[in-house]
């Protein structure tokens, strides 16, 4: 028997990953830029064992919900694929946050996977491989195999899509405080999302933007500028919301014309957040597909940030995660070792 257990935390995008060029081998219509999440992981154990009929795979101690464990039982199959094997194998994985509220879960996921199963089934893999590896998995989780601010770069086929980093973790002290609105889980996921994008009436603007947004958040963040980067980050949140919400589809037999990730405690808090400027605290959001508010700024207005959420009414019932820009994934031995 071999085994393995990784370590990758979830990732936060600035500018979006929302569309899909080709849905199997999940390349994106266009780049992203993000932020690699210290404070929220996903830690996976792969078993390779010769003793198991089938594979296993079990979260946070259950047996895992079936479509989750058909996807991670796809991606096994095609590490194992890669290392010429078929010896089945057990997967433990737990996330330190919950799943399916804005917060990327299968980033973290696939990520951590991606890197435990190719270690137990002996592959040595450079951070590209399993960028182009984990991206097959969840596209997303391409970004979180590296530390601190990432571009995906959306490349042409399979090998040219993978992410690099764009500068390490001690870059800037920028500080994501994420605010659960809600732990519901959310009603369309976002394969369903991506697919559907290309119904908004919008969707040709946005591509046709897209060079330029990326452009403008890249050199914001390298050059520290908070004010510009701000700026853009929410205007492109808000951007690709606008896409979800003109995305006409047909849901269990009725039209729908888009579709609302946001909660109403979302909008109170963006409503929030406007008001928070005029009164001349330097704070921006960012939304994923979900409820989730992730509001930016800079360390030394984190607790201000954060007094003026906790002010709110009903704030009580919310969960906030400060997260910086976080390690990339890494296998446990490695993270014994420092
Ligand atoms: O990787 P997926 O299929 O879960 O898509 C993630 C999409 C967003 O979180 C909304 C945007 C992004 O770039 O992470």
């Amino acid at each position: 028997m071999s085994r393995a257990s990784a370590r990758a935390c979830a990732n936060l995008a600035f500018v979006k990953y929302w569309g899909k060029r080709d849905a199997a081998l999940n390349l994106p219509t266009n780049s992203s830029i993000s932020m690699t999440l210290d404070a929220a992981h996903t830690t996976t154990c792969v078993e390779i064992d010769p003793g198991l009929e089938k594979d296993e795979v079990w979260m946070s101690g259950e047996p895992a919900p079936g479509a989750f464990a058909s996807r991670v039982i796809a991606h096994l199959e095609r590490i194992r694929s890669l290392a010429g094997s078929a010896t089945p194998a057990r997967v433990h994985t737990s996330n330190n946050f919950p799943a399916g509220t804005g917060f990327a879960s299968s980033a973290s996921g696939f990520a951590a996977l991606t890197c435990a199963a190719s270690a137990a089934l002996g592959l040595r893999l450079s951070r590209r491989d399993l960028s182009v590896l984990a991206r097959k998995g969840s596209g997303s989780s391409c970004r979180s195999i590296h530390a601190g601010f990432v571009e995906w770069h959306a490349g042409q086929d399979d090998h040219s899509s993978f992410a690099t980093q764009l500068a390490d973790a001690r870059h800037w002290n920028l500080v994501d405080l994420a605010v659960l609105v809600t732990e519901r889980e959310k009603s369309v996921r976002s394969s369903d999302g991506h697919r559907l994008a290309a119904n908004s009436p919008f969707w040709p603007s946005r591509t046709r933007s897209m060079a330029s947004r990326l452009a403008e958040v890249r050199q914001a963040l390298l050059k520290r500028d908070f004010h510009r980067f701000g700026r853009e980050v929410e205007t492109e949140a808000l951007e690709m919301h606008a896409i979800m919400q003109t995305s006409a589809h047909e849901q269990r037999g009725a039209w729908q014309s888009g579709i609302f990730y946001m909660a109403a405690d979302t909008l109170r808090l963006i409503n929030a957040v406007q008001r928070w400027r005029q009164a001349g605290m330097e704070v921006y959001f960012t939304l994923d597909a979900g409820p989730t508010v992730h509001l930016l700024c800079l360390e030394d207005q984190s607790g201000d940030v954060l007094d003026a959420v906790q002010s709110l009414e009903g704030s009580q019932d919310w969960r906030t995660i400060a997260c910086r820009p976080g390690p990339g994934a890494k296998l446990l031995s490695e993270i014994d070792a420092t």
